[in-house]
């Protein structure tokens, strides 16, 4: 089992700290999208601790698709720049740390490694594209999602952009790979008015519902 203490740094000391209801206000219902960054930097340590938090989440025959480009500047930052919707540049140029993530779509060649009967899957999935497209985006979104939760674990502070042109992502971060970029995460400490005025969530009755046949 994994110690998730080690996968914690400086501030999630803190979170150490906190009860239980303190932990999910920090992870949840008082974390939002940040739009603005300070210059603080996010360091090599505190994404590669965010990852081992995030490693855990549950993929689709454990085939973990999620690719990540690291952009902290550069000419590596001006290309990014120039694939998001010009109504997105402004945040990421402020971001310290942009993430690009992607879907390895070919990722059932890597089954026979990380799943105990994933040859079979793998041949599964070679016959039936859709649902290895399908298989890949969700988990990757997956991935996503638990990225952003240890992301927060780690003290930092995320906003998750739709990218414009991902041909040039791909061609740019993922060249020669077969990996769809999904979604730009923006990282780094909160700057100046760097939050939205919080949206109403859709409430449990909406989105739930039981068929009378479960009777
Ligand atoms: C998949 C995804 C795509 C998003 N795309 C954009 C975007 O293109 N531009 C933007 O300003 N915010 C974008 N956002 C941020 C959302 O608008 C924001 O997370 C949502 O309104 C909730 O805000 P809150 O966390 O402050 O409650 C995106 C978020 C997600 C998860």
């Amino acid at each position: 089992m994994s110690d998730v203490s080690e996968s914690l740094n400086s501030k999630p000391r803190l979170l150490h700290e906190m009860n239980g209801q303190e932990l999910l206000a920090e992870l949840f219902t008082d974390a939002h999208t940040a739009y603005t960054f300070t210059e603080e930097a996010v360091t090599d340590e505190e994404i590669h601790a965010a990852y081992d938090l995030a490693k855990w989440a549950p993929t689709g025959v454990n085939g973990q698709p999620l690719r990540v480009a690291v952009v902290r500047g550069g000419e590596a930052k001006r290309q990014l720049l120039s694939a998001l919707p010009r109504g997105n540049r402004e945040q990421a140029e402020g971001a310290p740390l942009v993430l690009v993530c992607g879907a390895k779509m070919d990722f059932h060649h890597d089954l026979p490694s990380l799943h105990p009967r994933g040859e079979r899957y793998e041949k599964l999935l070679a016959d039936n594209e859709k649902m290895r497209v399908l298989m890949a985006h969700t988990s990757a979104t997956i991935q996503v999602a638990y990225l952003i939760l240890a992301l927060r674990a780690q003290g930092l502070e995320t906003g998750p952009m739709n990218p414009d042109d991902t041909q040039l992502l791909h061609d740019y971060f993922f060249s020669g790979e077969d990996i769809e970029p999904i979604l730009v995460i923006n990282v780094g400490h909160a700057g100046t008015d760097a939050y939205q005025e919080r949206g109403p969530r859709v409430g449990y009755d909406e989105v739930f519902r039981e068929p009378q046949v479960n009777a």
